[in-house]
């Protein structure tokens, strides 16, 4: 008799008792071969062989194409024992040797398949572009590492096939693993071993120890130094497994019984049906987990199908599994054997008829074999145990079903969700019927097919976790996040900042996509624009005003036959339901770029149409931070007031009806391509709308600069913004054709609009947002008038940087003290205002006093609120700052 011994640490060893077990061949019931009986000792030393092999690198530090050649070597040595394998894995699970004779191809190419897959496909290492959070810029990425020690735990049903899935998928990516094969089937396990060690897989990398489940098994699944259980088996045992990993919390996949319905429509082709429930469910015997054991027939062909799949059984012929004429071998062992007489008795007490088989059969000459006849039960009810229980062994259910619906239903009247099949003339009636049942697997007029890249595992009690292809390699592995923020500094965490009494993050970011073009006539430029754009189609959005003001004529000239359309529907403070008009619009042209021209309600609504017309779908899908990935349709911007800044920036603002307040698309990818500062663009606008648009690009550079954020940048185009604002407004407002004033404004609110781009904004922001959203104040205006009272709120938080205000405001602070010099800021702006006609007090844009009764809290909630130099959080103190300016 053959001797077989444990593989432990590279070495073929006796068990540490020294005791051994037999083999038995089911087809005859005699001993083919002595093996080696592992025990505790033998698990612990297996277990401490495979850590060792991990920690040491010698394989979990190869690189994934290093194993995959290592693989490769290890596949070629099985292919040169097929033919043991074969007869082998015959003798001791009872497969017929039509099957059996497979598994030397199909392990080696397993191995070659999951070697390749991790050395060329599998993503190791993945950039994550955004992280989805925006006070955490920098880097990151996810890494996979492989998991550790890997217990692999296995039935007796498919020996070396099991064998192959888990040895392969936890060596292809970098395990160690202890190989546990069942105690009835355990010599296909151990030849492969041989093949590890031929292939010159390192020792301690495969090791497999066969005993009994119940001795060792404690040790494997609870072994601290065991990181992963993959265990196929009995839902039974799959239970105590994760019981038992629980005290360690290892990671667990589990594989387990079911008892899956193979859905007969009467569409189907009859006999293709017949033959799929046929091989569905006695395929090697009907000893394998995602069996078609419950066949629901359509009653309409209920009484044919039964008849034709009843005569099929009958022909089956079983027999020695090693006789090529046998298309049934014998159960695995005496136990199984009793298993299922026992079912059949308890089938036909509930009231099931047998219709085939239901006994065992005589093979010639091997009365110690254990073979049942292929068994079908009809008139079987969904809730008899025969129907709900797991049988293993050739034993199938039929149940008469009316309607998909029922069939849908009776499906998924299971414990278990493993596998399943539909057999019909129609894909599409599959399909429907597919999508609806619980369950891993859905075989379409087919069943049992597998491939290696094919994940397989259960819904409900048949398992967690998958096996083979992706799913079943990253089972495998470990995810580890790496994250490097953008500056290692302290100061500019904006987490560690929460510890920190010093609010101010010093971190420096800039970027500038935007082409800036300036001056009298620069809208000549825009047909070179959309030729460098790559672009062809251009449509124009506006608002009515600014078309009144005559301004969208020369843009349509200067575009020439790039001119494709127009959208002007845009109201002040755009919203969500404007962009997808334009975005309709948009499709229906073919438009490729979008030019805005206006002010601040117009250029975001652009930006959002860019991004809706790239992305798809509406709107209300692209509210996001930080989550392109790459450019946008291109988007060339003509500013028309003195003042938002949008046409540099990354930010769009838009009015959500469904969220009640603005939101924010904000990403680096919505900044616009090109932005045309044309002073001609804003000789017509109102001295009422110079100075309130001028105040929010005025605001914008204060609160930039005094935000907790600032940085030298920001800083130096902070303060040409509010010099050149308190230069050229006046002159603006008394002379609106002034084009040096007009351009200079122009050029002061894309100063401060990079300014806040880099910093962002604060609390005067916070509360203009509020007032536009409540009470519907012009965005310029509301900024304007909250400002001073703003300032001098932050006048002790933002000392320096109000002085610096100060002077560029004009004021000479050589004799002030700090404070003082920070308070005359605050006057200075309100000077400006009031010289310029800007109004002072909210109730002269219509604000009532009730309607500010929530606007503090609303307020404090503002994302720009964040930023503020001094703490926003009192409610109180901002409620103070609405009265003052009311
Ligand atoms: N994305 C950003 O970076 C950013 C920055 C600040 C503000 N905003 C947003 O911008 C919007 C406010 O923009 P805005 O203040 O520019 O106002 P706006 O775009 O709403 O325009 C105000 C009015 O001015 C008229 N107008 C514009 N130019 C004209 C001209 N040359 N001649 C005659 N009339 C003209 C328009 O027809 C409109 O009626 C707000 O929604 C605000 O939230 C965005």
């Amino acid at each position: 008799m053959e001797q077989y011994k444990l593989f432990i640490d590279g070495e073929f060893v006796d068990a540490a008792s020294g005791e051994t077990f037999e083999s038995i061949d089911p087809g005859s019931g005699m001993p083919i071969a002595q093996v080696a009986k592992a025990g505790a000792a033998d698990a612990e030393a297996a277990i401490d062989a495979a850590r060792r092999a991990f920690d040491s690198g010698i394989w979990s530090g190869l690189t994934p194409a290093q194993r995959a050649d290592k693989l490769n070597a290890f596949a070629d040595q099985i292919t040169q024992q097929t033919l043991r394998m074969a007869i082998t894995e015959s003798m001791d699970s009872g497969q017929i040797i039509g099957l059996a004779k497979y598994w030397g191809m199909l392990g080696s190419q397993m191995l070659r398949n999951f070697g390749h897959y991790a050395a060329t496909r599998f993503p190791w290492q993945e950039e994550i572009p955004y992280a989805g959070n925006v006070f955490a810029p920098g880097r990151d990425y996810i890494r996979r590492e492989p998991i550790g020690v890997c217990v692999g735990i296995i039935p007796w049903n498919f020996p070396m096939s099991m064998a192959f899935w888990k040895i392969g998928q936890a060596i292809a990516m970098g395990n160690t693993i202890v190989l546990k094969p069942a105690s009835s089937t355990p010599l296909g396990a151990l030849i492969i071993a041989e093949a590890a060690k031929a292939a010159g897989i390192p020792k301690g990398v495969v090791n497999v120890i066969a005993g009994p489940g119940g001795d060792i098994g404690h040790t494997l699944c609870t072994h601290p130094s065991v990181d992963k259980i993959a265990f196929t088996g009995s839902t039974e045992v799959g239970r105590q497994i994760m019981k038992m990993a629980a005290d360690t919390v290892k990671k667990v996949t589990l594989e387990l019984g079911g008892k899956s319905a193979n859905i007969i429509c009467e569409d189907a082709d009859i006999d293709l049906a017949v033959e799929g429930a046929l091989f569905g469910t006695f395929f090697h015997q009907g000893q394998v987990c995602e069996s078609g054991t419950r066949v629901l027939v359509a009653s309409k062909i209920y009484d044919e199908f039964l008849d034709k799949m009843k005569g099929r059984a009958e022909q089956l012929r079983v027999g020695y599994q090693l006789d090529p004429a046998s298309q049934q071998g014998p159960l695995v062992n005496a136990t199984q054997l009793a298993t299922v007489e026992r079912y059949v008795r308890l089938g036909q007490e509930e009231g099931a008829q047998v219709v085939a088989g239901g006994r065992r059969a005589e093979v010639a000459g091997l009365d110690g074999g254990f073979y049942y006849k292929p068994t079908i039960f009809g008139g079987v009810k969904n809730s008899m145990r025969v129907a709900q229980e797991e049988i293993f062994g050739p034993v199938v259910c039929v149940i008469k079903y009316d309607g998909e619906e029922e069939a849908v239903a009776l499906a998924n009247d299971s414990i278990y969700g493993l596998a399943g099949g539909v057999f019909s003339r129609s894909n599409a009636r599959a399909e429907r019927i597919a999508r609806q049942i619980k369950t891993g697997t859905m075989w379409v007029n087919n069943y049992h097919s597998f491939g290696d890249f094919c994940p397989f595992g259960g819904y409900k009690q048949s398992g967690v976790g998958r096996e083979l292809g992706h799913a079943g390699l990253a089972e495998y592995t470990q995810i580890k996040r790496m994250h490097f923020p953008a500056s290692a500094d302290h100061k500019s965490n904006f987490t560690m900042k929460l510890f920190s009494d010093d609010p101010k993050v010093p971190f420096v970011q800039y970027i500038t996509p935007t082409l800036v073009l300036a001056g009298h006539g620069s809208l000549s430029s825009i047909y070179r624009e959309v030729v460098r754009l790559g672009s062809r189609r251009a449509m124009i959005l506006t608002d009515a005003g600014v078309r009144k003001a005559g301004l969208i004529e020369p843009v349509q000239e200067a575009l020439a036959e790039f001119y494709a359309g127009i959208f002007d529907d845009i109201s002040q403070d755009t919203d969500l339901a404007t962009v997808d008009a334009a975005v309709a619009l948009a499709r229906e042209k073919g438009i490729d770029i979008i030019v805005s021209v206006g002010g601040g309600s117009v250029i975001d609504t652009g930006k959002a149409v860019c991004v809706t017309l790239k992305n798809g779908g509406k709107a209300d899908d692209h509210v996001a931070l930080m989550r392109l990935s790459e450019p946008q349709i291109p988007h060339i911007v003509i500013p028309t007031t003195s003042g938002t800044g949008s046409e540099v920036t990354n930010v769009a603002v838009i009015k959500s009806g469904s969220a009640g307040r603005k939101v924010y698309i904000i990403d680096n990818y919505i900044t616009p391509n090109t932005a045309i500062l044309d002073p001609q663009f804003t000789l017509t606008l109102p001295p009422g709308l110079t100075v309130t648009t001028a105040l929010d690009a005025m605001t914008h550079a204060v609160e930039s600069l005094t935000s907790t954020m600032s940085n030298p940048i920001c800083d130096g185009h902070a303060l040409q913004a509010i010099r050149l604002i308190r230069q050229n407004l006046p002159t603006a407002v008394a002379d609106g054709r002034d084009e040096q004033a007009r351009g200079n404004l122009q050029i002061a609110a894309t100063t401060a609009g990079w300014a806040f781009n880099i910093a962002q904004v604060g609390l005067a922001h916070a509360m203009a947002h509020t007032l536009g959203m409540l009470c519907n104040v012009p965005h310029g205006a509301a900024c304007g008038i909250v400002l001073p009272a703003v300032m001098r709120y932050n006048v002790d938080h933002a000392t320096d940087k109000l002085a610096l205000a100060a002077q560029a405001l004009g004021v000479s602070i050589g004799a002030l003290a700090p404070r003082d010099a920070a308070m005359a800021a605050a006057d200075a702006v309100e000077q400006l205002m009031k010289a310029c006609g800007h109004p002072m007090r909210l109730k002269e844009v219509g604000v009532t006093e009730e309607a500010l009764a929530m606007a503090p809290f609303h307020a404090i909630a503002d994302a720009a609120a964040l930023f503020n130099a001094r703490p926003v959080s009192d409610p109180n103190e901002i409620a103070e700052l609405y009265k003052q300016v009311f």
